[in-house]
Parts: C-alpha cells; structure tokens; sequence
C-alpha cells in the first residue's frame, strides 16, 4: 500500500502540507480533474495532453512512485486534507487542475466567478519549477504549452 511505504519515511525534508502551487479555499475538498472536466471541456483537452496528466506514472516508471520527496510535485494534494493519499484517490494522481487553481470542491458544487483565479506568470509555476527541477523553465516557453482558458 502505498500510504504504508509513504508512513514509513516521516523525516523526509517535504514540509508536512507543502504542496507547491496549491491555494486551496479554505475548508474546500479536491475532488479531481474529471470532475472539473465535465464542465471545463477546452481547458480540460489542453490538460489531457500536458504531461501534467501523466506525472505520477512518470515517477511509477523511475521507480520513485512512494517517495514522498517526489510526490509533492507530481500529485494532487499531496499532504493536503482531503488531497491524495495513495491508491485509494486515484482521481487526484498526477498535477490536476486543483495542483494549480486550489481544491475545487465548492465550485464544482455550486460554480461561481472568484474561484482559482491565478497569475499569469512564472509565480504560478515555480513552486514546482524549481531550478534544480526543470532548469529550462521560462514562462514565454512553458505556458504556451499548456495555455487554455474555459
Ligand atoms: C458544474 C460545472 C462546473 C464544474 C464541475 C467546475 N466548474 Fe469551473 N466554472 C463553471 C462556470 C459556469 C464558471 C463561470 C462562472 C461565472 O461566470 O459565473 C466557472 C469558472 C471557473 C474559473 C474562472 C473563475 C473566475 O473567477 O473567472 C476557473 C478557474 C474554474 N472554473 C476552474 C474549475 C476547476 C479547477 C474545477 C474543478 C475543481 C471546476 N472549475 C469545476 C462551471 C464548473
Ligand atoms: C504541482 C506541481 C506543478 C505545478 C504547480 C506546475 N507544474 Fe508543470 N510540471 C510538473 C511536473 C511534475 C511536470 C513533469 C511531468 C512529467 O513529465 O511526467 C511538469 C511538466 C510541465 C511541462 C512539460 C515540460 C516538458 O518539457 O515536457 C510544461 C510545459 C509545464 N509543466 C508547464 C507549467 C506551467 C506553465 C505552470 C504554471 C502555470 C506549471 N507547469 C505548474 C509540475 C507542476
Ligand atoms: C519541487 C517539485 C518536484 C519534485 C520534489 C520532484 N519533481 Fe520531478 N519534475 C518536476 C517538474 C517541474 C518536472 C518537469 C521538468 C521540465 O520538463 O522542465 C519534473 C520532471 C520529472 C521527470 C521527467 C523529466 C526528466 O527529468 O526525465 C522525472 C523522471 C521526474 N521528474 C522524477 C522525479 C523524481 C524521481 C523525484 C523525487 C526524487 C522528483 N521528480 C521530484 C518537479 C518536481
Ligand atoms: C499548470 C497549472 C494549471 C493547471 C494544471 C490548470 N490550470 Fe487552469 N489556468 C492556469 C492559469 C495560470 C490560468 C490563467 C489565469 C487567468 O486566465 O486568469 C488558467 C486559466 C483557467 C481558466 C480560465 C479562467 C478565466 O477567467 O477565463 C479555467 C476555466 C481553467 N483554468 C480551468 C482549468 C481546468 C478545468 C483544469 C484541469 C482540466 C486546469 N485549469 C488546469 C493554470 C492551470
């Protein structure tokens, strides 16, 4: 089980709720990109294709799928309440819509305007793009890979 392997490394140097990138509304829960997605559907194919929505077999395939010092980034929610917790949040694998726009729970409930509302610069980025992490990571570069709107 993977929460198990991950109970077993508690002095690992991720900061107990750290989640680079993630704002989430206070007392909101992460109910995965799926559910945003039925909605969202343009924002949602430009998503389906990054290799956000792949990051966890990313780290599955270099054999660091239970690493905590790996999880925070490539996860949704990692250490977060309601975020994921291993096999049991198999929507909240990879860096869904809520690793960047906060836990969407309420919103998806009830959408209104003033939800996830973001800069559109590096400083929604580099929580994750770090230099040791993604060196290459400029903002003119990356975002119009992953750019969309509704
Ligand atoms: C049931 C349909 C529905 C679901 C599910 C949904 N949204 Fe929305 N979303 C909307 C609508 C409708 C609006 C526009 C609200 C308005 O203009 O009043 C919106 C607006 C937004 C905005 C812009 C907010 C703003 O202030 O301009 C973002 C960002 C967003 N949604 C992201 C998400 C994410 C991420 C999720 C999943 C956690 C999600 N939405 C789930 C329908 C939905
Ligand atoms: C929660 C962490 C996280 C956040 C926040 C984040 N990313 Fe990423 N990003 C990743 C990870 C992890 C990968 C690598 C995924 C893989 O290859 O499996 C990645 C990969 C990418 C790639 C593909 C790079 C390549 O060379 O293939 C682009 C483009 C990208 N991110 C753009 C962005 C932009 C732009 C932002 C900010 C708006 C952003 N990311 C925010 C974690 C994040
Ligand atoms: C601080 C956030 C962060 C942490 C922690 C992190 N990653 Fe990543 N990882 C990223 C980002 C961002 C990218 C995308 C880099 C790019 O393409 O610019 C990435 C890309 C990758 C890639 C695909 C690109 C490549 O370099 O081949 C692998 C594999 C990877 N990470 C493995 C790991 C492993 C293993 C760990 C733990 C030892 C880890 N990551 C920890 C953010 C992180
Ligand atoms: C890598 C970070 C990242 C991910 C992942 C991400 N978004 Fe976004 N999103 C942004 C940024 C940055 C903007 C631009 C901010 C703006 O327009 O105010 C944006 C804009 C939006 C908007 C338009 C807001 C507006 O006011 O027009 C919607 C809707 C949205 N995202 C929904 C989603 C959904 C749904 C997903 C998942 C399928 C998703 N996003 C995944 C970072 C992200």
């Amino acid at each position: 089980m993977i929460w198990w392997m991950v109970a077993c490394f508690p002095t690992h140097p991720v900061e107990p709720g750290a989640t680079p990138g993630a704002a989430p509304e206070a007392s909101a829960t992460y109910v995965g990109s799926a559910t945003c997605g039925a909605c969202h559907v343009s924002a949602n194919e430009v998503w389906a294709r990054s290799s956000h929505a792949t990051a966890l077999a990313t780290l599955t395939t270099a054999q660091h799928g239970a690493d905590p010092e790996c999880l925070a980034c490539h996860v949704t929610g990692f250490r977060q309440p309601t975020g994921w917790t291993g096999n049991a949040t198999p929507a909240l694998g990879n860096v869904g819509c809520e690793s960047c726009h906060g836990a969407g729970g309420g919103h998806a409930a009830s959408p209104t305007r003033g939800y996830g509302r973001l800069p559109k610069a590096a400083s929604t980025c580099v929580g994750c793009h770090t230099r040791d992490n993604s060196p290459d990571f400029v903002w003119s570069g990356y975002w119009p890979q992953v750019e969309h709107g509704r």
